[in-house]
């Protein structure tokens, strides 16, 4: 029986107050890092073995510097490369804080650096190399990423969220399961109650409710992931949840075990390819090379 992959995302909605620059939530990680702990070694004993791919958000870290430095749009006219520099070392050290984090609570993930294995070409993704990812997850470990800042072709850099790496990443490893926590009950309507399931169909109807962030976010907020999570799945079916997690996440832990987990339930409309579990080792570009119909999706 083949592994199943996973993605898992925390996002920086969760482990930060967004508002208030460099503020980790760290016992929310580490609660989150024993379940997802938990999830892993559950489901090798039931003969279905996870494999695991974690991120996190750039939350307070990431989102405060890229606005100040206008990230999104590359080389600054004031303060030319500064950016890179700023934002790069904030996401290091938040990284390693979150890793440290994530081995209190028994978990183990190896940090594979965006700005490293990705590029863009005008603001969007246009290639990344998985072969790190894929070696680590053939290996039983946990691969990390991390929204990050990488280099721009047109722009000299820009920031790429979670979410695009994600969805680059997904041309060459086709995940089962895609698990988003967030900071509210998954994605919610106009009257603020969570929507248990959301198509793309779904979409024009709550196109003004489905917004941006509340707080510092320059990658769309709550609408970015949700547009990149209908590409993804679209591409490969499968299906993703966007939560928060309980105090204890264990709703974490059956969300990864796809036994339920509450918040917003995103399926494909259908399911257009049969993407293959793990793709041949090498770059592809991203949204640039459209996906043929009925074939592989790289
Ligand atoms: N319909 C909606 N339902 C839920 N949240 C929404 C909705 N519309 C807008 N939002 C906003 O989106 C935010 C979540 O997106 P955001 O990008 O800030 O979180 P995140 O992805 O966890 O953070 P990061 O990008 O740092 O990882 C919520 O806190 C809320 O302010
Ligand atoms: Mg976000």
């Amino acid at each position: 029986m083949r592994p199943i992959n996973v993605f898992v995302k925390l996002g920086g909605s969760f482990i930060t107050d967004k508002a208030v620059t460099d503020s980790l939530k760290g016992s929310r990680i580490t609660a989150a890092a024993r379940m997802l702990s938990k999830a892993v070694a559950l489901a090798a004993r039931r003969g279905r073995p996870i494999r695991l791919v974690l991120g996190h958000g750039a939350g307070s870290y990431g989102h405060i510097l890229a606005k100040k430095y206008a990230a999104v749009q590359g080389v600054h006219p004031k303060h030319g490369w500064e950016g890179l520099f700023r934002i790069r070392e904030s996401m290091t050290r938040m990284n390693l804080e979150f890793v440290r984090h994530c081995n209190r609570g028994g978990l183990f993930p190896v940090t594979v650096s965006p700005f490293a294995i990705a590029r863009a070409k005008d603001g969007s993704l246009s290639g990344i190399e998985t072969g790190c990812i894929e070696s680590l997850l053939e290996r039983g470990q946990v691969a990390l990423l991390h929204g990050d800042v990488v280099l721009d072709s047109e722009r000299g850099f820009t920031i790429a969220s979670t979410e695009a790496l994600l969805k680059a990443l997904s041309r060459h490893v086709r995940f089962d399961r895609i698990v988003m926590v967030s900071d509210t009950d998954g994605v919610l309507d106009s009257a603020g109650a969570t929507i248990p399931r959301l198509r793309h169909a779904d979409l024009g109807r709550l196109g003004r409710v489905v917004g941006g962030s509340a707080a510092p976010d320059v990658t769309g907020g709550m609408r970015g992931k949700v547009a990149e999570l209908l590409a993804i799945l679209a591409r490969g079916g499968g299906q993703a949840r966007i939560m928060r997690c309980d105090g204890r996440a264990e709703n974490l832990l059956n969300a990864v075990l796809g036994e339920g987990g509450g918040g917003t339930l995103i399926q494909a409309e259908q399911v257009r390819f049969n993407a293959v579990p793990c793709a041949p080792r090498h770059e592809v570009s991203g949204r640039h090379r459209p996906a043929k119909r009925g074939g592989r999706t790289s």
